[in-house]
């Protein structure tokens, strides 16, 4: 199969027009103004997969965005790869971060990028990851090297708690029966260092609103004799943590695993710089959890963080006010074996009892999802190992990692099948950031590895 590196080398130009073309809808779920261009963007994904050689794209509706299905069924008897992905991308925003317009995608040379980065809002999460099955399918298609069955489920929710996807799952229960479930939309340790993500955090996002007077007061003829929302509230969420950063909500450690020291040992092997990791992020230390280490705090411990807050004046100058109602947005990233209902729901009984007199709270939950972990001795497993030692020569390292995608561990419920996390994107790429990029080497070696795996997967599974 060494014909992919002459095929990538002729078509490379093109691979990169066609995502660029893609990159350039804006597809962002989260705001309601750009429902066409969700449409168009599924529309473009179908046209995309069509010519790749799938022999049925369809747009399929569902109570929000829609979900692309394809599929490419070479023989019944053979396995079949599901190919999962998404084509929603997140808000912007601040733009005025961005140096050049995020969806107007350009590729700009970068100090671990010599050979280029394509820079737009999706370029790797997930537009990026997701186009390189395509054309890894095309690759396969045109050249008579597609071993196995291929289908493509590919939704466009995944940004705001793929919400409707189970309901999609379940209705196309049928039509997504699969051997493995192949998901490019995570990253590897470095361009060196290639890894394979073996499991991902659960989430549990909700809103807080602590409410007190009927009205906004001067806060001199009523600061100090009418609670404060804003002062409450940060109270509130100060307490939710100890000195030692440590979750103070009973009962939320009780089912978290704990590893033992051994595969902590294992973990700690994993290449880490810390001197690196803090002078990138412009920080002079780090913080977290005591007792752990910084690969530990973002990979198998769980969080509680603050990722908004407001309340009373916030324009310019000072207006002298006492809030009537204060606001929070709050996650907590979640390990096996945590249950983000039930961490819900300890996180509302736990809020509305630390409530002092004199306000009311309100706890909105909004999405969530399990946490998931992946052995390391399956087929799938193995044939993704296998197809990383040949395209980069080394064997790819097993890793953690700190992120969600809250819809994997239905798959495996639902579907019954593994999940192979095949991403191809760094740290550097700036995911859910302004001037989020992705390298074009990234992009073009994640398109020569993938063909690997489905030669590889499909032996495997014929000696099984
Ligand atoms: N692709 C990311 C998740 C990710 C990135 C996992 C890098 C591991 C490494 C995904 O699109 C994402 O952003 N997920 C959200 C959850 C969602 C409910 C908004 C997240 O992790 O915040
Ligand atoms: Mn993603
Ligand atoms: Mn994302």
């Amino acid at each position: 199969m060494d014909s992919i590196k002459v095929y990538l080398e002729k078509n490379k130009e093109r691979f990169l027009a066609e995502l660029r073309e893609l990159l350039k809808i804006p597809s962002i779920s989260a705001d309601p103004a750009y429902k066409s261009d969700m449409l168009k963007t599924a529309e473009a994904v179908k046209e995309n997969l069509l010519d790749a050689g799938c022999d049925l794209a369809e747009v399929c509706n569902t109570p929000g965005h829609p979900v692309v299905y394809a599929e490419k069924i070479i023989d019944k008897t053979l396995p079949t790869v599901l190919v999962y992905g998404h084509y929603d991308v997140q808000p912007p925003d601040p733009l005025d971060l961005w140096d050049s317009p995020p969806f107007e995608p350009v590729i700009k040379e970068t100090k671990i990028h010599p050979e280029g980065a394509i820079f737009a809002r999706g370029a790797c999460d997930d537009k990026g990851q997701m186009f390189m099955h395509v054309k890894a399918l095309e690759y396969m298609t045109q050249n008579d090297e597609l071993p196995c069955n291929v289908k493509f489920m590919i939704e466009g929710e995944e940004e705001v708690g793929s919400e409707h996807l189970e309901w999609f799952i379940k209705e196309y229960k049928d039509r997504l029966t699969n051997d493995v479930i192949l998901i490019s939309d995570t990253g590897m340790i470095a361009k060196d260092v290639p890894s394979i993500t073996t499991g991902l955090r659960g989430l549990s996002y909700l809103e807080v609103e602590v409410t007190g007077a009927n009205r906004d007061l001067h806060s001199g003829l009523y600061g100090g004799a009418v609670a404060n929302p804003l002062n409450v509230l940060s109270k509130m969420i100060a307490s939710l943590t100890d000195e030692n950063n440590h979750i103070t909500i009973p009962g939320f450690y009780d089912k978290v695993e704990n590893l033992s020291d051994e595969e902590r040992k294992k973990m700690a092997e994993a290449p880490f710089d810390l001197e690196e990791y803090k002078e990138k992020l412009d920080i002079d230390d780090v913080y977290g959890e005591k007792g752990y280490s910084t690969l530990e705090r973002g990979s198998i411990r769980p969080t509680l963080d603050v990722n908004g807050m407001w309340g009373g004046y916030i324009g310019e100058g000072a207006k002298t006010v006492l809030p009537s109602k204060a606001f929070a947005k709050i996650s907590m990233r979640l390990v096996p074996d945590q249950d983000w209902k039930e961490i819900t729901e300890l996180f509302k009984k736990h809020f509305e009892s630390i409530a002092p007199k004199g306000v009311r709270v309100e706890v909105k939950p909004h999405h969530g999802g399990y946490p998931y972990v992946t052995p390391i001795d399956t087929i799938g497993y193995l044939a993704a190992s296998k197809a990383y030692e040949e395209t980069f020569g080394k064997t790819p390292i097993p890793q953690r990692s700190g992120g969600s995608i809250p819809i994997v561990s239905l798959f495996e419920k639902e579907l019954k099948s593994k999940i192979i996390l095949m991403g191809f994107g760094l740290d550097t790429d700036a995911i859910h950031s302004p001037n989020e990029n992705f390298g074009v080497w990234n992009y073009l070696k994640g398109i020569e590895t993938i063909p690997w795996f489905y030669k590889y997967f499909t032996e495997m599974s014929r000696n099984n």
